[in-house]
Formats: structure tokens, sequence, C-alpha cells
């Protein structure tokens, strides 16, 4: 755990080394950047103190493009966001596009306990019960989704964020640059992360129960500290996770162990189908 919080440390001082803006930079007359809080496959996430409007004094997340390949998974991205208004859905204030510039700004809530693989890396694997609390706080914005139609398509740690509320902390599902309505049948690119996705991606074949899959991969996270596929050599990773190759961790509960089972079935067909039926399913078996 020390080790891989050190590489984190080590990934987070090269990225602000080579980050777009820096610490007192003003975007669009109205962000003061404050910090560099995190970057993505697509994205690079600033804290940033709003200077004038009607959040004047707020501090907020606000998100640009990596590069400009990156523009038209960010541009759809937040179409989409700006639409969705959920508890357990990270909230997007607004965006602003500078198209003749070719920019792009998105403008989030701050999550102050920030991502969830940061918060494993920190605390070290979370007990059962609070592992469950988080997998099914996900499973309710996921439920939101899948209800319109969506599919998430990049389920895993680094897209969980956390927010403390008086003494707990609420999860929220974020980061939709990877989103794809159901039925979806173009060729897939694969950007998710490997350890995390679904067996049938693979296959150029994405279904709601592929989030299930990647939500299945996550909970064994908050359990272990690990993917389930994780290999020394990235290759082997890519195999495990491919053919579905895992053990399942040590010390945990018999119904623990069923639901972790189901939700990494392999056919995708023999998996919950949707969040609402993984919620359900952890409701009747009083998982909560
Ligand atoms: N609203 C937010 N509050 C706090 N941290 C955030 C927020 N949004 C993003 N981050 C941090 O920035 C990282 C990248 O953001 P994300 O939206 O996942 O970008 P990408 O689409 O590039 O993956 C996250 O993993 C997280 O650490
Ligand atoms: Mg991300």
């Amino acid at each position: 755990m020390r080790d891989f919080q050190n590489s984190l440390k080590g990934l987070y001082l090269t990225m602000k080394g080579m980050s777009l803006y820096k610490e007192g930079d003003i975007l669009l007359g109205m962000y003061r950047v404050i910090d560099l809080i995190g970057v993505g496959n697509f994205g690079e996430v600033y804290k940033v103190e709003v200077l004038k409007g009607r959040y004047a004094g707020q501090v907020m997340a606000l998100k640009v493009a990596r590069d400009k390949t990156m523009l038209p998974y960010l541009w759809k991205e937040a179409q989409t966001h700006i639409l969705f208004n959920h508890p357990h859905i990270l909230t997007m204030q607004s965006y602003l596009y500078k198209k003749d510039r070719g920019e792009l700004f998105l403008i989030y809530e701050l999550m102050d306990v920030g991502n969830l693989k940061h918060y494993v890396a920190k605390q070290g694997p979370l007990e059962e019960a609070e592992a469950l609390k988080v997998i099914f706080q996900v499973a309710k914005g996921l439920e939101f989704l899948h209800n319109r139609g969506y599919i998430h398509g990049d389920i895993k740690p680094e897209n969980i964020f956390g927010k403390r509320v008086m003494k707990s902390i609420l999860w929220k599902l974020g980061d939709f640059s990877l989103l794809r309505v159901r039925g979806y049948s173009g060729i897939i690119d694969i950007k998710g992360t490997v350890g995390y996705i679904a067996p049938e991606v693979f296959k150029n074949q994405i279904h709601r129960s592929s989030d299930i899959f990647s939500l299945g991969c996550v909970l064994y996270f908050t359990l272990t500290g690990k993917s389930p596929f994780d290999a020394e050599e990235e290759q082997e990773k890519l195999r495990r996770n491919k053919l579905v190759i895992y053990t399942m961790p040590e010390g945990i509960s018999p119904k623990v162990q069923v639901l972790l089972g189901l939700m990494l079935e392999r056919d995708h067909e023999k998996r919950f189908k949707t969040a609402k039926e993984l919620i359900n399913y952890m409701l009747a078996q009083r998982l909560l």
C-alpha cells in the first residue's frame, strides 16, 4: 500500500509539472486556479475559486481537455451530463465552449474527499459494511442512468467521488466521457481501464450489465485495494480481465462472496441486467 501511495504521489508531481494551468491563473476572467486535483484519460481537473456571478466565493472543480483530440468526448459529456440531476451523480454546474479557440471548460461541484481510488489507497481496504454502502450509493446513481437507457461505460474507482456530509461520506458517480446509449452497435473503442472492463466489451458488445461487471470490480477493489485481475505484467492483467480469472478475496462473508460472483459473472446474460436489479437484490438479501 505504501508503494502504491508513493507511486501516486510521483505521478501527481509529474502531472503537476506538465499541466496546462498553474496556481493563480485566471480562466475565462472568472475562475482562479487554486490547484490541480486530478488528471484522467480525457481531462485535467482543477480546484478553482469563482470570482464573479451567482457563485462568487465558492470553490468548484473545473475540467479542461488534455488536448484537442479529447474535445469531442468532453463535448458530448457536457451536453448530456448537464441534464442529469440525482443525489448520487456528480453535479455539473455549467460548461463553456470557446469554439474559435477550441477550448471547453466543464464546471462541477467540488468533491472534497476526491476519488475512491485515492480514498482506499489512503485508508486501506474498507470494511465490508462500508464497501457495500459505497457500492449501493453508486448503484443508485447508475440506476438513474440505466432507467434513461444510458450505459456509463467507464465505472472504476477513479470515476467515483466522495463528499463529506456531516459525519459520513456521500458517494457519487462522475465522468461521463464514455457514456453510450443502450443498443449502441458501432465499434467500441476500448478506452476503459484494464482491470474493470466487462469481458463482452472486448468482443465489441456493450450492455447495461457491462456496468454491473465493472461495479463488481469496484466492490472487489474496495475490499482488497486491488482490481480482481491485478497482475505484475500488463499483458497478464489483460488476459485475466478478458477471461475473467480471479480469486475470491479472503475473509469476506458468504453473502458478499455470492454477490461478487453474480456481479463478476462472465456471461452477461447471467448477470444483473440493470442497476435496479442489483439494488433489489442487495435490499432483499439485507446487504445494507
Ligand atoms: N468534481 C470533482 N471533485 C474533485 N475531484 C475531481 C472532480 N472531478 C474530477 N476530479 C478528479 O480528477 C480526476 C479526473 O477527472 P475525470 O472527470 O474522471 O476526468 P477524465 O474524463 O479525464 O477521466 C478524477 O479521478 C478525480 O481525481
Ligand atoms: Mg476519469
